[in-house]
């Protein structure tokens, strides 16, 4: 969401209105408008807010349920909703697991094409460069993100991904794609923001490969209500859901800080030597710790984490360590 501010508390969005209430909460008011294109196609379109709203409602609390936490605090009325008052990152997550839209574009791959593994994309939120696709390393180079943060935001966005497929999947529909945004709240907790409805993601009807989502507005395939309310009756079809818990596994990487001697590293050192590799000037050797996380629901997690690490699986006086996330 390109938000821009219109009054002091109040940030009006292409599709919906954000106002700020206090330093924890904001309310999210879903209207009907609708664009395309970069704003270069608007319309209106009776319903969709409440449809919208409906939907994203159901996905983030099928989300919580499988432990991914998100800014949704309670519905207030049929088209506002009050949600954690977050710092926006400023870049938005693409999930694709089939070829479309941009990426066919961009890549040449026709559509429909279903890629090797889902794939994670980042674009960066500027609505005066049209928020380009950015490499990962230049988000972290720009200081938009830091690199652990975003290792965590991608990881997360696999985790909804394998969710949502499956989900979707028992509902006689394919997940093509999707779009999420992530927020940061004042002790630097990453929460799943924004909304996820069909204006943000591409569902076809898995028989007839039917649009069911935005596309139908960007292309003017018809009814565009009438797509979303397929997908929303698909679900409601299924009944009760119970996602999979989505476990996390984090890799902490520990380094010896180069000021200090490393013993290993002489003795492997000594070792390549006498195996007859030349050019060698140094050898460090440090250690991985892989952990899997059974349930990573509470955002405080990674503060334990981070805790653990410090005190227990380095002595910070003589080793760093890194994090990452998949
Ligand atoms: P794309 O193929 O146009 O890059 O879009 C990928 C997915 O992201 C698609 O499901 C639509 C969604 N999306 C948004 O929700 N907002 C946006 O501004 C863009 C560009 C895409």
């Amino acid at each position: 969401m390109n938000d821009s501010p219109s009054t002091k508390n109040t940030y009006e969005g292409k599709a919906k209105t954000v106002e700020v209430l206090s330093d924890e909460k904001v309310r999210i008011i879903f209207t009907d408008r609708i664009s395309a294109g970069d704003g270069a196609k608007l319309d209106t379109i009776p319903g969709k807010g409440k449809m919208n709203l409906t939907l994203s409602n159901r996905l983030m609390e099928v989300l919580e349920e499988a432990g991914i936490p998100t800014h949704l605090l309670e519905r207030e009325s049929e088209t506002t909703i009050i949600a954690r008052n977050l710092r926006i990152l400023p870049v938005e997550v693409v999930v694709r697991n089939i070829a479309a839209g941009s990426f066919s574009r961009r890549y040449g791959v026709k559509e429909g094409e279903e890629l090797a593994q889902p794939f994670v994309e980042f674009f960066v939120k500027d609505d005066k460069l049209h928020d380009p696709l950015i490499d990962r390393d230049v988000v972290v180079q720009m200081g938009l993100v830091p690199r652990d943060k975003l290792e965590l935001v991608q990881a997360r966005a696999l985790q909804v991904n394998r969710v949502f497929t499956d989900y979707f999947s028992r509902g006689g529909m394919v997940l093509v794609d999707f779009k999420l945004e992530f927020g940061e709240d004042k002790e630097g907790h990453i929460w799943l923001a924004d909304e996820i409805s069909a204006d943000s993601m591409r569902v076809w009807d898995a028989q007839t490969m039917e649009k069911l989502d935005k596309d139908r507005f960007r292309k003017d395939l018809g009814d565009v209500l009438a797509g979303y309310k397929v997908i929303m009756d698909r679900l409601d079809g299924i009944g009760g859901y119970s996602p999979e818990k989505q476990r996390m596994e984090v890799v902490v990487t520990i380094e010896p800080k180069h000021s200090v001697t490393n013993p290993g590293g002489e003795v492997t050192k000594r070792t390549l030597l006498n195996s007859g590799m030349g050019g060698i000037k140094d050898v460090r050797l440090g250690k991985t710790v892989n952990i899997t996380v059974e349930d990573s629901s509470d955002p405080k997690w990674l503060d334990k984490l981070n805790q653990i690490c410090k005190e227990i699986l380095t002595n910070p006086m003589v080793e760093t360590y890194t994090l990452g996330f998949r």
